[in-house]
């Protein structure tokens, strides 16, 4: 039996990156799956490639009526709504604090924070009757620690995290479970834009990852949409307000700490007089 046999899924921004690799990794686990995303044309690609399994629904996420219809979509479609991924996602503002905008922080936040708090009270709103349901937000490893992300970037993100917690506070009552997946940096089109200006700079991308990972590997759709799948599926019946990080051991400080290849003896010492002597 596959892990998601008989479920319904609605994953937000699938038409590219991690969401169309969850969206595609969902297909292959037995779920049928709504495509939901602004980029009409890739979405539509995507939808079709993946034939009766999957729907296509263009929706921009900054507006909560696109979000209601592609809820009530899943349910008209495929008769019911059993995860919600709310994964679209963008930069956004970026810079100094002291120069970034008003405007330009509310257009982040529109499709980063808000956005996921209305395909949370949606995704709620279908499987609060039916007492199950799983919703995954994602977040980042700029939503777990500071300075990897622009500002508003990882504002929301925080947000996504808190909103896991909180939403998960109140759903669990009815069965439905809110986590959030905060990945590292991974091989999509929005890290070939900010590493090479370049959506399509795949290469370029992936050494640029594999030099600030950890394990020395860059992680792939395919690793984030794995994480995701688990805790969409009855295997993390026993998960709700979790974020599970996915970021190569990046967000631990990495490899390179004081005290590691250290003998346990040169490790005492140090301690006694303080790391940093
Ligand atoms: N790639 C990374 O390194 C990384 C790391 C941490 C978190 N994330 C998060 O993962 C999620 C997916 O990012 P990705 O890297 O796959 O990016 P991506 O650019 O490949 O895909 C993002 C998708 O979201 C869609 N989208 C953007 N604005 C939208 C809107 N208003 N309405 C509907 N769809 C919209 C885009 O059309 C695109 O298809 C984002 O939330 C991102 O913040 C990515």
């Amino acid at each position: 039996m596959a892990r998601l046999d008989g479920k319904v899924a609605l994953v937000t921004g699938a038409a590219s990156g991690i969401g169309e690799g969850t969206a595609r990794r969902f297909v292959e686990e037995g779920a049928r799956v709504v495509i939901a995303d602004l980029q009409a044309d890739k979405a539509q690609e995507v939808a079709k490639s993946l034939g009766d399994a999957a729907r296509f629904v263009r929706c921009d996420v900054t507006n909560e009526a696109d979000i209601a219809a592609a809820v009530d979509d899943a349910v008209a479609g495929f008769g019911q709504l059993d995860v919600m991924v709310n994964n679209a996602g963008i930069v956004g503002a970026v810079g100094s604090i002291m120069e970034t905008s008003a405007e330009a922080f509310d257009a982040t936040m529109a499709v980063l924070s808000r956005a996921v708090f209305l395909g949370t009270k949606h995704a709620g709103r279908v499987m609060v009757p039916r007492r199950m349901g799983s919703i995954v937000s994602l977040a980042s490893t700029a939503g777990v620690i500071g300075g990897l992300g622009p500002h508003v970037y990882t504002m929301a993100k925080h947000g996504v995290v808190g909103l896991a917690k909180s939403a998960a506070s109140e759903f669990s009552q009815y069965g439905v479970r809110v986590n959030a997946v905060a990945p590292g940096n991974t091989v999509t089109a929005m890290t070939s834009d900010v590493v090479a200006g370049d959506p399509d700079a795949t290469d370029k991308t992936i050494k640029e990852i594999q030099r600030m990972s950890p394990l020395g590997i860059a992680g792939l759709p395919e690793d984030i949409a794995a994480a995701i799948l688990y805790l969409a599926s009855d295997e993390a019946r026993y998960v709700t307000g979790h974020t599970l990080v996915v970021d190569a051991g990046q967000t631990t400080g990495g490899s390179a700490g004081p005290f590691h290849g250290q003998p346990a003896n040169v490790v005492r010492e140090a301690g006694k007089r303080g790391v940093r002597d």
